[in-house]
């Protein structure tokens, strides 16, 4: 089928890629025509284990080509996903003037038999806002053109995998014509047998549910799912305080709550919270969307402010045991909102360092790939280049991202460079008897 995928962001170069993958004509579409320059030479502008691989195969096949002209590579597509990012205005109200900008111009094209598919996390009842726009702008040559809303749910750090083995392909649509067009565009996936093969965790899931909604309920499914995992994190991160204060371990806890089928074992991992750029702000997408329409969701909002508190939490577990922050030296191991991505947007590592910066604190940090982002979002922050470097002379050592390389550290070397031996697991994610038996003050987040 021949796709166009407009916005050349995490969730659009993936979409591409890996329709490609699967044997689709795609042309990727952006504005920016460095950017475009620059993935025809095979260099991206992003992070994403197994997408460059991806992408090499998809333009050596020729069925994967980028362009920064909308109007003339959209004319002969079946279907066009608009991945354009959502900005935000000052009252925190979703930005679509991209979306907009990019609807005038499909409107504009004179395409006939077209598919216009949202599939950036929108605000509700944009779907219905970008048919009416689509109507409103059309040239007298457009015709038969439809609108779909087919959510991403993509991880950062696992897009690719999560492209081509989803628990769940969605499609909002207005007619079984749209519903059967999706249909066959995602048949390869659907029928289970694509494992990425550049990345080694990846395995085929089986046939995969197609489930047709209409394209409001689509909109609230995507919002309405990192709702749910938002709370589900902070409603385990509150078990994790009060298993603390019972003598309790939340890793057990969890593990024993995750095993009943009704409530899974995922997204129970107690620690700093959640942050990046994604999950924060479909809660707020959320709340906002409760709140316009008069459904009082004080629930969610209290989850997101549970969220805000795992950090004075954390910085107060520091306190308590260095008796003030004020002078002291903190060793941070990572500062990417989660591992396997340079990411520091809402990153809950970063978050926790200027806390302690405020306080009075020296914080040192490593990341293996997040240094130079964190440079940028906080200057104060002593970013060194080496995990060992953090712990010279600290009075504490924090683990704020689970990266796997720092599982495998040399901890007793570290605990030799401490000045003092305090060390806050702050993703519950080290081996704590084994660390206690190196010395140090071991210290976790509801363990
Ligand atoms: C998330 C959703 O998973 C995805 O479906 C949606 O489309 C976009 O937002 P992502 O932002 O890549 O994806 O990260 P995710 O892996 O979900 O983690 C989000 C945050 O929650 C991270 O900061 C992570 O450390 C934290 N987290 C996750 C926990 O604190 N505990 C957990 O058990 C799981």
């Amino acid at each position: 089928m021949r796709v166009a995928v407009i916005g050349m962001g995490r969730v659009g170069l993936v979409t591409a890629a890996c329709l490609a993958h699967v044997g689709h004509d795609v042309i990727g579409v952006d504005d920016d025509a460095e950017r475009v320059a620059g993935m025809e030479r095979g260099e991206l502008p992003l992070l994403e284990p197994a997408l460059e691989p991806l992408v090499r195969e998809g333009r050596r096949a020729a069925r994967l080509a980028f362009s920064s002209d909308l109007k003339a590579t959209i004319r002969d597509r079946a279907v066009a996903f608009i991945c354009v990012g959502i900005g935000h205005q000052p009252n925190g109200a979703a930005d679509l003037s991209a979306v907009e900008r990019v609807t005038r111009r499909i409107a504009s094209a004179g395409s006939r038999d077209l598919l216009v598919v949202e599939k950036n996390t929108v605000p509700a009842n944009t779907g219905a806002w970008i048919e009416r726009t689509l109507a409103m702008y059309a040239t007298s040559g457009a015709r038969d053109i439809e609108v779909a809303s087919n959510p991403e749910f993509l991880r950062q750090g696992s897009a690719v995998c999560d492209t081509l083995h989803p628990d769940r392909i969605v499609v909002g649509v207005g007619s079984p014509r749209a519903a059967g067009r999706l249909r066959e565009l995602y048949a390869p996936i659907l029928e289970g047998h694509f494992a990425c093969p550049f990345h080694p965790a990846c395995a085929p899931a089986g046939a995969v549910p197609f489930v047709v909604t209409s394209i409001q309920s689509a909109e609230v499914i995507k919002v309405a799912s990192s709702a749910f995992l938002a709370a589900k994190i902070s409603f385990v991160n509150m078990v994790a305080d009060l298993s603390e204060r019972v003598g309790a371990d939340i890793a057990q806890v969890a593990e024993g709550m995750g095993l009943d089928g009704r409530i899974g074992g995922a997204f129970l991992q107690a620690g700093l919270g959640f942050g990046g750029p994604c999950l924060p702000r479909d809660v707020q997408a959320f709340v906002r969307l409760a709140e316009e329409m008069g459904v009082d969701f004080g629930f969610l909002r209290e989850a997101v402010k549970v969220n805000a508190r795992r950090i004075e939490a954390a910085a107060e577990k520091l306190r308590k045991a260095l008796l003030t922050l004020q002078g002291k030296r903190i060793g941070l191991l990572g500062m990417a909102f989660k591992p396997h991505t340079d990411e520091v947007r809402h990153a809950p590592a970063l978050a926790l360092a200027a806390h302690l910066l405020q306080d009075g604190a020296d914080v040192v940090a490593y990341d293996p790939r997040a240094g130079a982002a964190a440079r940028n979002v906080l200057p104060r922050l002593v970013v060194a280049d080496d995990p060992y470097a953090v712990a010279e002379g600290a009075d504490a050592l924090v683990l704020a991202t689970e990266w796997p390389d720092f599982l495998s550290l040399d901890w007793a070397r570290l605990r030799r460079a401490m000045r003092r031996p305090v060390l806050l697991d702050g993703r519950n994610a080290l081996d704590r008897e084994k660390l206690v038996a190196e010395g140090f003050e071991y210290l976790g987040m509801g363990r």
